[in-house]
Parts: structure tokens; sequence; C-alpha cells
């Protein structure tokens, strides 16, 4: 039996943290290989693999800035693409090379050949909004890269494969500035577009894609557009590939425990959610989170947070204690409430940024926030102060306000407002702010 702790980092078996992001799992010959980001140097792709997706082995870096080229498409630039003029017309001040993302990694079993399809980046921005491909005649081989395209002319960011039960492959990415979700056929060598089969959702922002297939039903998985802030993630269910999908329903809480969908795997006997803890404060600090799913219908696919996750090949079990702190996540999602014991102020999201943490207790028919570092509590004056039990400038309510909320002092009846990093205290009615308490899973 191997048990994961969600959180922790996910160490190799040499103690070196895996860098693997934005990964696909595909399983080969009994083991489990992760592919995904790498983005130290000139890696772009690392491989690792594993018999029970929580003991891992390096493997190799797939796709390097060096990987050879083989001309399928006419852009095979991947060592120079960061070379060019800057936005302010300026020459760039030396390569950089491109940005890789989300590589996923298929076996074509009619040429024999591993294809892997990627996001692509020139380094510098994300306008290219490319797909790229590279081909192996070994899974964790040296990937030998075969060029950058827009697939039908489309944009193309975050992207995922998926193979059917009779080995037709799809590759699927958000377009259109990630306004739609576009579902493509592949050739039967895995290389090319075959055709456009599907539009989801156009005009609803998604990404992250994830496909599945549970018992003649196809699962999409998908998040929101916040960069690598965390948000609402979202399921939909379809009887067939390129037929009718569902509206996108709720997944996972309102961050989705912190992480963004990147993969589903097999284990056990269950499938497990393979999601990303993205620290946008330093990529370099993310984890990556191991949930089961449940299905407790068949068109129904649930996900529960657990701290801990335990799997062997006779099934999966988790456990979890209950968690006291939260985030105080502010409307523009990428800003929350920190402190330094004394001051307030808008922080940004990073796993590692204590200030972020409060303990929400219960008070005198509302609740106290007390920060998590200082042991000082919020008050109605926008500084932070000793606890004392009858002290009403600590004591908050909160309020619905449309999608998120209001956390309303009893005291002053002042609210939050955000202006950028800036965090104020303003009456309710002025309606600038908003924020949602989230639990610090
Ligand atoms: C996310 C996306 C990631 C990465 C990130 C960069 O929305 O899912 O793959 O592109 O933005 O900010």
């Amino acid at each position: 039996m191997a048990t994961y702790r969600n959180g922790t980092p996910l160490l190799d078996a040499d103690g070196s943290v895996v860098h693997c992001h934005g990964a696909g799992v595909l399983l080969h010959d009994g083991w489990y290989y992760l592919f995904g980001e790498d983005r130290r140097g000139d890696n772009r792709v690392s491989c690792y693999r594993s018999k029970d997706l929580v003991s891992w082995e390096f493997r190799n870096t797939v796709l390097t800035l060096a990987a050879k080229t083989a001309r399928h498409y006419v852009r095979t630039d991947l060592h120079l693409a960061g070379r060019g003029l800057r936005h302010d017309g300026l020459p760039e001040v030396g390569p950089r090379g491109a940005n890789i993302e989300r590589p996923k990694v298929l076996y074509c079993e009619k040429t024999g050949k591993f294809v892997m399809w990627m996001h692509f980046e020139n380094g510098r921005d994300y306008n290219a909004a490319r797909c790229a491909v590279a081909v192996c005649d070994t899974v964790d081989g040296d990937y030998t890269y075969l060029g950058s395209f827009n697939p039908v002319g489309n944009m193309s960011r975050d992207c995922t494969l998926f193979k059917d039960d009779d080995g037709t492959a799809y590759f699927i990415s958000s377009s259109r500035d990630n306004a739609d979700m576009i579902i493509y056929r592949l050739s039967d060598d895995y290389l090319s577009v075959d055709e456009q089969v599907k539009t989801l959702w156009p005009g609803q922002y998604r990404e992250a894609p994830v496909l599945f297939k549970r018992g003649g039903r196809y699962f999409m998985l998908t998040s929101e557009c916040t960069g690598w802030n965390p948000n609402q993630g979202g399921y939909a269910v379809a009887r067939s590939i390129d037929g009718r999908w569902s509206s996108i329903r709720p997944f996972g809480g309102p961050t989705t425990f912190n992480t963004q969908p990147t993969a589903v795997a097999e284990a056990g006997g269950s499938l497990l959610y393979i999601g990303d803890r993205w620290d946008p404060s330093d990529y370099f600090n993310s984890r990556i989170i191991i949930l089961p799913l449940s299905f407790p219908d068949e068109d129904v696919c649930e996900v529960e947070w657990a701290d801990e996750v335990d799997i062997s090949p006779e099934g999966v079990k988790t456990s979890s204690q209950e968690k006291a702190l939260v985030r105080i996540m502010l409307h523009d999602k990428t800003n929350y409430v920190a402190s330094d014991g004394y001051n307030v102020f808008a922080g940004r999201l990073g796993y590692a940024n204590k200030s972020l943490l409060w303990r929400r207790e219960d008070a005198d028919g509302g609740f106290v926030l007390r920060h998590a570092e200082s042991g000082r509590c919020l008050s109605g004056d926008g500084i932070m102060a000793e606890y004392s039990a009858d002290e009403p400038r600590l004591v908050w309510r909160a309020d619905a306000f449309e999608k998120s909320g209001l956390l309303i002092n009893q005291y002053s009846g002042k609210s939050f407002m955000v202006f950028g990093r800036r965090v104020v205290l303003a009456d309710p009615d002025e309606r600038f702010g908003g924020y949602r308490l989230v639990t610090d899973y």
C-alpha cells in the first residue's frame, strides 16, 4: 500500500521534488508514466514512472530546448522561439526558448510510437496559442519535436489528449482566447488533426480540460480561467464524444480544493483525480494533489477532499482531519486578505505564505478571525487587535453577495473592499468588494 499526503511535495525515489506539472498519465506495461512541465533551465517536459501513483522514479527529461526536430509541421523552432521583438519594439535580449505547457502522451498501436501533444507559446507571451507535437519510439526516450501549429487555424492553449476504446484519439484545447473548448479527432497515426468534431460551451471560458470515460459515459473536467489562481472546477458528461454534452456542473469546492485539473488515472479499482495546486508566487513550490472520484449516479461525478490517500491494488482509502484554517479570498480571485499581525493588506496566493492564514472562531453571535501566525484578530478598523471575549470590534458576520460574500464587521458595519492589492474597509452598500472564506485544504 502506498500513502500520499496531499499538500506535501511529491518526491521521487531519490528524495528530489517531482518536477512534473500540468501532467498527463499514461499506463504502459504495468507502469504509470507521468509526463509534465519541467521549467528548470532548458528542460521542458520530464517523465517519471510509478507502480502506484505515489512512489515515482525519474526516467528522463523527454523534451528539452535541444530536442531533435523533424519537419512534420512548418514551425519546428523550439530553441529560438523567444527571440524577436519585445512588446515595446526593442530586441529581445537573448533567446529564452519556447514555453511548453500541459504535455500529454498516448501510445499509437498502429505505428508503435508514443505521441506527445502540448501547448506551445514563444516564451514571452501567450499570443502564439498553438499546439505542438513530438514523437518517440520508446515511452521515456528523447522525443523528436515535430513542430507547432494552430489546429484548423484556431487558437489552442490548455489542452489534453484522450484515446477511446476503439483506438481513436482526440485532442482537446481551449480556443478563441479560451472562450470555447474544441475537440479534434486525430489522424490514425495521432500526428495530425483529422477533423474538428465539436465546439463545447462557446463563450464560457473554460481551461484545464481532462477527458475520461466511465461506464459508456464521457466526462470532461475543466476549470474557469484565472491563471494559476484556483477557481470553481466543473465537469460535464456525454454519451458520445461528438454528440450532446451536458452543461457544466460544479466539481469540488469553490477553489476545487485549491487545485486545477490535469489528469485522471485508474488505480485500485477507482478513478483518481490529479490536480495541480499551483503556487503563483513560486511556481516551483506548486504541488500535485490526488483525490479519488466518486460516481453516485452514472452521469454524476464528485470529488471530496482527503488529507491522505492510500492506493493499493485492493482499493483506494482516504483519511482526513477536520481543518479549521481558512484563507479570505477577495472577489477579484487573485488577492487574499493577509496580515503581518498589525496591519491588513491584500496578499497574493502562495501556499507557503502563512500571512494569508486565518482561524475562524465562533464568538458573540458571529465569529472572529484570528491570524494563524500572530494570534491577533482582525478588527473592524482594518488593523489587528488582541482578542478579548467581549471585544465587539473583532466580531464579524458573513452576508451573501452575488456569487461571493460580504464580511461585515458587527461593530462598525464596514466591509472589505479591494482596489488592486489594497484592502480597505467601507460601507457594505458600496459593494465593490466581496470575498469567500476558503478552507485551507
Ligand atoms: C492557467 C493554465 C496553466 C497556465 C497558467 C499560466 O490558466 O491552466 O496551464 O497556462 O494559466 O498563467
